[in-house]
């Protein structure tokens, strides 16, 4: 019998390890997994008979001395039956995350018997040229936050004459309620270096950079560990990868502050042009993309970018990794086609509000995300039936509140964040949020002052440099639109 218990942060924070030693002191063979996404399982404890999965969970250190007891029987309480077949894993397209959570990450032979190495493989057979075709075939935007069609910078990059180029994952991951990122990593490390090692082969760039955070202590161990292995076993062939840890300004996760970052500047946003894709890092021709841009390459060069675009709805191609917090239920990402609506996402997916009162807010997309309300629940989540709405879809989060959410706290909140993460290369970005915070003291402590929150919001969309300060506006005037909605 073979017992697989995650390891992967969330996991951990749980009390996996704990876990993992009672089950190891009882004697059975144990396979240290990553976490399949159901967050609101774990511990997720998978036993293999006879060639099935069995799920027991949300499993803690409490419970875990009777479970062995029981010897894992199906008739224990928290018994989930096989978990290939739960409802909530069976609606998923994995595409990008198929190998997360089947077995240990750093296994290199189970990441060949699972596809990996083959689109790389695919890749140098097809050229490099074909490989950018089929990206844009699939229609894949970047899934960092601004949504831009990956094949342009490819192409971009690959068409520019340079001796040097680069690669740059951008695994900053700041936005709170995003956490795709890390679970890729932490579930198919090799996944990402290969699909690095993909645009270092198309896009003739010998060296790449995965700038991670210092918060993502798991993923920056296991990344480093996969990168020496995937060197030993010829998936880094003619590419130098490294990963470089970034102190935690959530600024940091903009393109541009991020290699000054790498450069070994302070991480200050640089005026536009020139694009990285042109001149980048030390001024050379650089791609940046986000972790799960890289995650969606391998099955679109596999499979084919127009098998790819045959998921998702209109100009949002593909599937996307949804990630639900908050107060809801099944608290977890789940990846999906883009299509579905709002209501879908948090009801039938997250299980409805967890606290078991009414529906009172969802911030998608992160600090920079709007608020909408249950007015607002059949919209479909793509990037331009949100946009459209007012808000943006960002990473693809969805941070879920009761009725007991207090929007103006919330509109505070913004302007605070973006005081304190702001990089103060900019007036209204630098001097504005801190306007914002004192401004919305005055309205919480009852002044008329909307319209003059209103002009700041419209000076910072307009006057800011990058989308710290151009998007704060979205959470501060969708929550103080929702709650004078209710109050005025
Ligand atoms: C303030 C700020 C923070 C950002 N943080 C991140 C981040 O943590 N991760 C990320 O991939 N993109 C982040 N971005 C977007 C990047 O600037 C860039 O658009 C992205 O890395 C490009 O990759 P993509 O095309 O694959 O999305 C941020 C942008 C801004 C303005
Ligand atoms: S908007 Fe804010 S974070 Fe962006 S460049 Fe200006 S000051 Fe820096």
């Amino acid at each position: 019998m073979k017992i697989f218990i995650p390891q992967d942060s969330i996991s951990l924070a749980l009390g996996a390890d704990l876990i993992s030693k009672k089950i190891t002191q009882s004697g059975h063979e144990i396979i240290r997994n990553s976490s399949r996404g159901l967050h609101f399982l774990e511990v997720l404890i998978e036993v293999e008979i006879d060639g099935a999965r069995h799920g027991f969970g949300p499993i803690s250190s409490k419970d875990i001395d009777q479970l062995i007891a029981n010897g894992f029987s199906k008739s224990h309480s928290k018994y989930l039956g096989i978990v290939d077949e739960l409802p909530l894993l069976k609606k998923q397209n994995r595409l990008s995350f198929s190998r997360c959570g089947i077995n240990a990450p750093l296994d290199y032979d189970v990441f060949l018997s699972l596809g990996g190495a083959q689109a790389l493989a695919k890749a140098k057979s097809i050229g490099a040229q074909k490989t950018i075709d089929e990206i844009k075939i699939s229609g894949l935007r970047g899934r960092g936050g601004a949504g831009f069609p990956a094949a342009i910078k490819w192409q971009t990059v690959k068409d520019v004459q340079s001796n040097q180029k680069y690669i740059i994952c951008n695994a900053d991951e700041g936005d709170s309620g995003n956490f795709a990122d890390r679970a890729f990593m932490e579930g198919d490390p090799f996944g990402l270096i290969e699909a690095m090692a993909i645009a270092g082969f198309a896009l003739g760039a010998s060296v790449g950079y995965i700038y991670i955070r210092s918060e993502y202590p798991i993923a920056i161990k296991l990344l480093k560990a996969a990168i020496e292995i995937a060197k030993a076993r010829g998936l880094l062939e003619d590419f130098d990868l490294q990963v470089f840890v970034g102190a935690g300004a959530y600024v940091c996760g903009e393109e541009t502050a991020l290699l000054e970052s790498i450069e070994g500047k302070r991480g200050m946003v640089r005026a536009k042009p020139p694009i990285p894709a042109l001149e980048g890092l030390f001024g050379k021709p650089t791609l940046v993309n986000n972790v799960l841009s890289f995650a969606a390459i391998a099955p679109i060069i596999l499979n084919g970018g127009a098998h790819y675009a045959g998921f998702g709805t209109g100009r949002s191609l593909g599937t996307i990794p949804v990630q639900l917090s908050g107060n809801v239920k099944n608290g977890g990402y789940y990846e999906l086609p883009f299509g579905m609506t709002l209501r879908e996402l948090i009801y039938e997916i997250g299980g409805g509000v967890k606290s078991g009162r009414e529906f009172g807010a969802v911030q998608i997309g992160g600090p920079l995300g709007a608020y909408f309300t249950s007015e607002n629940l059949d919209l479909i989540f793509d990037y331009e039936t949100l946009a459209q709405a007012g808000g943006i879809l960002g990473h693809g989060s969805l941070v879920v509140f009761d009725d007991t959410i207090d929007f103006l706290k919330m509109a505070r909140f913004a302007f605070e964040f973006c005081a304190h993460e702001s990089c103060g290369k900019c007036t209204p970005c630098r001097i504005g949020s801190t306007r914002g915070v004192e401004t919305m003291d005055r309205i919480i402590a009852g002044e008329n002052q909307y319209e003059l929150v209103d002009d700041l919001c419209e000076t910072m969309k307009f006057g800011s440099l990058c989308a710290l300060g151009g998007f704060t506006p979205y959470p501060v005037q969708s929550a103080i639109k929702a709650w004078r909605g209710k109050n005025v």
